[in-house]
């Protein structure tokens, strides 16, 4: 990590003292916005109520959230500002925070990420081990052929490098019987993946039948995104934090985490204000992301903080991240929603891993100025600061 970083290319100084006008017209610049994109920021009503009644069923409005900018982030050397809908106060300001601290040391480095999501389908009405075995050798002498049955499903994706990858069986006890779980492994390239894994799994299944012994029944994608695991870590300077003092009390925080579910509950939650804020201002499926989070917590067997901290040589935090992500630049909301569109533009990613990369970093900086501010003044003090600030503004 660098610890003599160049200025940010993109955030403007006190970026937050200027007034919601000024905040769109250096946003304008910097990126830069069509008038377009301004008509989308400046007027909430700007999207025609016709564009939203495709998107879900009995629809009689649209339901508007703040849209903000968070700032300071370097991440993988690059400088980003990162859209994010939240209507929580100080979770953009505390983002903003936490990536200053560690801009300090270089920003987040974040890690190479295979978008390879998990479609599952279950058998059931096996219970003569000779059935099962007799599965398992199926898929295992015929796993080329399924494998590319799959992938003549999808062209399109196959063209661009993706498609499926691999089936596995898993056999799992339930309560009420004995059931083959396959996992067939897709890449889906820049897509969250859930159409892709879905459709690939039905058609899957449908050529199955009368091949194998047994009964179909579910075919579904996984949200527990094993395959597809983000993992970002950065230095948090201890001056920056508050001194010594704050960086123990973190690293206790941490501990009390990972010894105490109620408390992994709460530290998660606050990783997730920023990844689910990234989410939405993406058009992500945030409830796919929350699914997958929480899972993965409880991996181990008890249910575990998604970051971890520890001190280096120099008496500086260390804070990494380790959490699936599966999220997409192309395809549902993400493509269809101006937006989503939007936020793609003022991030410039080129892919949905670089997309799963920024987000890991917001998560873990989002973390690390929540606990900053527990292990220090308490959450109130900032958090009713800003909640005040907007309450003063309104009346
Ligand atoms: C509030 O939205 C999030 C926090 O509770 C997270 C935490 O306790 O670590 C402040």
């Amino acid at each position: 990590m660098n610890p003599t970083s160049p200025p940010l290319k993109n955030t403007p100084p006190k970026f937050h003292s200027h007034s919601l006008t000024e905040r769109q017209r250096i946003i304008q610049e910097i990126i830069p916005l069509s008038e377009e994109d301004m008509q989308l920021l400046r007027s909430p009503g700007y999207i025609p109520i016709e564009k939203f009644d495709l998107f879900s069923e009995n629809i009689i409005g649209t339901f508007h959230l703040p849209y903000s900018i968070a700032t300071n982030f370097r991440i993988n050397q690059k400088d980003y500002l990162i859209p994010m809908v939240s209507e929580e106060s100080s979770v953009i300001a505390a983002a903003s925070h936490g990536a200053k601290i560690a801009l300090k040391s270089g920003g987040f480095i974040s890690d190479p990420i295979d978008p390879v999501m998990i479609g599952q389908i279950q058998i059931l009405g096996i219970p003569n081990q000779e059935d099962i075995n007799e599965i398992m050798k199926y898929i295992s002498a015929h796993k080329q052929s399924l494998l590319e049955y799959m992938n003549k499903q999808d062209p399109k994706l196959v063209s661009v490098g993706g498609g499926a990858l691999d089936i596995t069986i898993r056999e799992i006890q339930t309560t009420k019987e004995k059931m083959l779980i396959l996992h067939v492994m897709v890449n889906v390239k820049d897509a969250m993946g859930a159409n892709i894994v879905n459709t690939m799994v039905e058609r899957l299944s449908t050529h199955l039948k009368g091949k194998i012994p047994g009964r179909i029944n579910l075919r579904i994608i996984s949200n527990l995104a094993t395959h597809r695991i983000a993992k970002a870590r950065a230095e948090f300077d201890q001056t920056l934090l508050g001194g010594s003092k704050i960086v123990d009390n973190i690293i206790d925080a941490y501990e009390y985490a990972c010894a105490d579910p109620y408390r992994a509950s709460t530290h998660n939650k606050g990783i997730m204000n920023g990844i689910d804020a990234v989410a939405i201002a993406t058009g992500n499926d945030y409830r796919a992301l929350e699914a997958g989070a929480h899972a993965y917590a409880s991996l181990k067997g008890t249910y575990q903080p998604l970051t971890s901290f520890s001190k280096n040589e120099k008496g500086n935090l260390i804070g990494e991240i380790e959490i699936p992500l599966a999220m997409g630049i192309i395809g549902g909301m993400t493509t269809q929603h101006p937006l989503a569109q939007l936020s793609l533009k003022i991030l410039g990613v080129k892919s949905a891993e670089e997309l799963c990369q920024i987000t890991a970093a917001v998560g873990l900086a989002q973390n690390l100025a929540a606990l900053r501010a527990l292990a220090n003044e308490g959450i109130q003090q900032g958090h009713m600061k800003l909640h005040n600030r907007k309450f003063i503004k309104k009346s």
